[in-house]
């Protein structure tokens, strides 16, 4: 037998609470019991996504669905969007939009870059036609975190222009303020920081996103957000739901209100510090500029010489430690321990020192237990 420590930024590790809660028996969706399960999940989401002006949909998808409806419901063929990305999964957005027929713009960074707000800006003013600026504020396969307040703050002066974040990855790690930073639409997936299997999706609609829904013309029909909203006001779903999923939902959102957001962001933020504190402690070169690094993953570079893969295998096969490896131009390049979501002190020294045996058995120079002290001692509050 082998232990086995999911450190992936998504899926993430689910607490027993959860897992039991999903393994309740099943009941029908068409009751007030299950009545009772949305309006749990519908407050317990607007908790976490720091919202009351905003309606919170759910849908049964991966998050890829709600990047989806979010293009879709705001947005008409020919709309001019603005596309701020800089790693993979801003890049999907700019494919779905396209599918999709609208006329799109793309500021593209590279993976190691932070979306600069002032380019935004200046962008809009000389395009005030647009209809949406996008952007991820925590990018996945790079490590990187944009500035999604500032362009809260930029965008809110164009009244027909919506602000859509995908914080799949942001949620529950980083501070993402839907109300206070005039955020229209925020989406993340149940796999992440909302400590769930895969399968969920939630995305917020405020106001102004309501008002880009009345004008969109777009074919929908599973993701059509109006018929998530009236089946809302009777707290019901328009299609049969993953009740499972949402019974677990229900539960994670209990645990996460119990240790409070604020809490859980600081949990994040110094799980991070500590996991970057041990691998530069092993000679090891961070992938995320220090101007923009997110609590949700952390990317390292493979040193010199060495195969990433390799390492990433060696963690899984003979440590039990699932870390990921890097994406597209950074396959093999890099590699990505995840922290986020139902994670804890002795997860990332478990981790640092599957890294130190595996560095030592690829034979990287270090000196052994450097990368354990150094994230203990942030731990500790040293
Ligand atoms: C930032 C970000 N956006 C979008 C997605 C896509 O979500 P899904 O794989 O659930 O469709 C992911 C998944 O990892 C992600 O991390």
């Amino acid at each position: 037998m082998q232990k086995r420590y999911l450190m992936t930024p998504g899926p993430t590790p689910v607490p027993s609470e959860v897992l039991l809660a999903q393994a309740r028996p099943m009941i029908h969706h068409r009751t007030p019991d299950f009545e009772a399960v949305v309006r749990e999940c519908v407050e317990g989401l607007k908790y976490v996504f720091e919202t009351e002006a905003s309606d919170v949909l759910i849908f049964a998808s991966s998050g890829t669905g709600a990047m989806e409806s979010s293009i879709v419901n705001c947005f008409s063929a020919g709309d001019e969007v603005l596309i701020c990305h800089n790693g993979k999964f801003g890049q999907r957005m700019q494919h779905i939009a396209t599918a999709y027929g609208l006329s799109v713009t793309t500021l593209e960074y590279g993976w190691q870059q932070v979306v600069r707000p002032e380019d935004v800006q200046a962008h809009l003013r000389q395009h005030p036609a647009a209809r949406g600026v996008i952007v991820t504020q925590s990018e996945t396969s790079s490590g990187v975190l944009n500035d999604v307040q500032a362009l809260g703050a930029i965008v809110a002066e164009y009244p027909d222009c919506v602000l859509i974040v995908d914080s799949i990855t942001g949620i529950g790690a980083v501070a993402c303020k839907t109300d206070a930073w005039g955020l229209d639409v925020v989406m993340t997936g149940s796999q992440k920081g909302l400590m769930l299997p895969p399968g969920l999706a939630a995305i917020t609609v405020s106001p102004k996103a309501w008002k880009a829904c009345e004008r969109s013309t777009l074919p929908k029909f599973y993701f059509d957000w109006k018929q998530y909203q009236k089946s809302l006001s009777k707290d019901t779903t328009p299609f049969t739901p993953a009740v499972s999923l949402m019974i677990g939902l229900a539960e994670s959102l209990k645990l996460m209100r119990e240790e409070g957001i604020e809490n859980i962001i600081a949990r994040h933020a110094r799980l991070a510090l500590a996991t970057r504190a041990g691998c530069e402690a092993l000679g090891l070169v961070l992938f995320a500029p220090p101007s923009g690094r997110g609590n949700a993953v952390t990317p390292v570079w493979v040193p010199e010489g060495l195969d990433g893969k390799k390492l990433v295998s060696i963690m899984k096969n003979r440590h039990g430690v699932t870390i990921a490896g890097g994406q597209d131009d950074y396959t093999g390049r890099i590699f990505r321990i995840g922290h986020l979501g139902y994670f804890g002190d002795f997860d990332i020294i478990t981790t640092l020192a599957a890294l130190e045996m595996t560095l030592a058995e690829l034979g990287h120079d270090f000196e052994p237990g450097s990368g354990i002290r150094a994230a203990e001692a942030v731990l500790m509050g040293a």
